[in-house]
């Protein structure tokens, strides 16, 4: 795994994007897994930069999404797919029918949830995962003590992790009690897998999944199973780590052919 410090949130997405161009770079219609929530702003950010830049086009490119309420309507504006048409696929310049996100609203979920795992195969694989994590620990939403072979399906959301989401719902309350993820499974078969955190209540989670034990009780940790993952963090998202001056070492002396773009 390679873990990868930066000072602030903002280089932190501009690293992870630079990771996504790389990934486009090799093949325009690469499949893209894509995140929500607060961490992956800053990737999308700088990517709609490099998109209005003329840089990279995901006109051919293909997008899966990592997760999806479950109890909301579709149209809801902080359901899975209402966000992902807003924060990528529209300034991104993605073509929409390219992109999905997991069925929520399906009359037999366990059927589109492998129907979803299908329509990943079929569109070769995902290329580069985006990822966030939970603060407890959570990668999509597979709460602790999934199942490092889950597969996409229906998961109960933890109430820390509703609390946490509760910030984008008028109350508490009205955020979903149940979801459908990727799978730990789904994730560890993309080609790459890249993770950025920001800021301090991050800071355990990224500690436990880089330098903790591998255990379903930290999902995270599955990282440490896969043969190309990049964690990149801030400062505060790093604090608990450990070896953090031997990843800065590591960084500050990545010889050209390792770079990460
Ligand atoms: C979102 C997702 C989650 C989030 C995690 C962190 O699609 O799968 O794992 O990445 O809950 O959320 P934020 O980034 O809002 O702190």
């Amino acid at each position: 795994m390679e873990v990868i410090i930066l000072p602030t949130a903002e280089e932190v997405g501009r690293a992870a994007a630079a990771a996504v161009v790389s990934v486009m770079r090799k093949k325009a219609s690469a499949v893209i897994g894509l995140a929500t929530g607060s961490s992956p702003q800053g990737i999308y950010t700088d990517l709609r930069r490099r998109v209005n830049a003329g840089d990279v086009s995901f006109a051919n490119a293909y997008g899966f999404a990592l997760d999806e309420y479950i109890g909301i309507p579709l149209e809801h504006p902080e359901s899975y797919a209402s966000v992902i048409t807003r924060d990528v696929v529209e300034p991104l310049g993605f073509t929409p029918d390219r992109v999905r996100v997991p069925d929520g609203r399906a009359a037999i979920p366990a059927f589109a949830a492998k129907e979803y795992d299908a329509a990943i195969r079929a569109a070769g694989g995902i290329d580069v995962q985006i990822l966030g994590i939970g603060t407890n620990g959570h990668i999509g939403f597979n709460e602790p003590t999934s199942s490092f072979a889950s597969r996409t399906r229906i998961k109960t959301l933890a109430p820390s992790t509703r609390e946490a989401n509760a910030r984008f719902f008028d109350s508490p309350d009205q955020v979903p009690t149940h979801c459908m993820t990727q799978g730990l499974g789904t994730i560890l078969e993309a080609e790459r897998l890249v993770l950025v955190a920001q800021g301090s209540a991050k800071a355990d989670a990224v500690a436990a999944a880089i330098e903790g034990p591998l255990s379903s009780f930290v999902p995270g940790s599955a990282l440490q199973l896969h043969e190309h993952a990049t964690v990149i963090v801030d400062e505060e998202a790093a604090a608990g780590l450990r070896l953090a001056d031997y990843y800065r070492y590591t960084y500050a002396n990545k010889p050209e052919w390792q770079q990460v773009s």
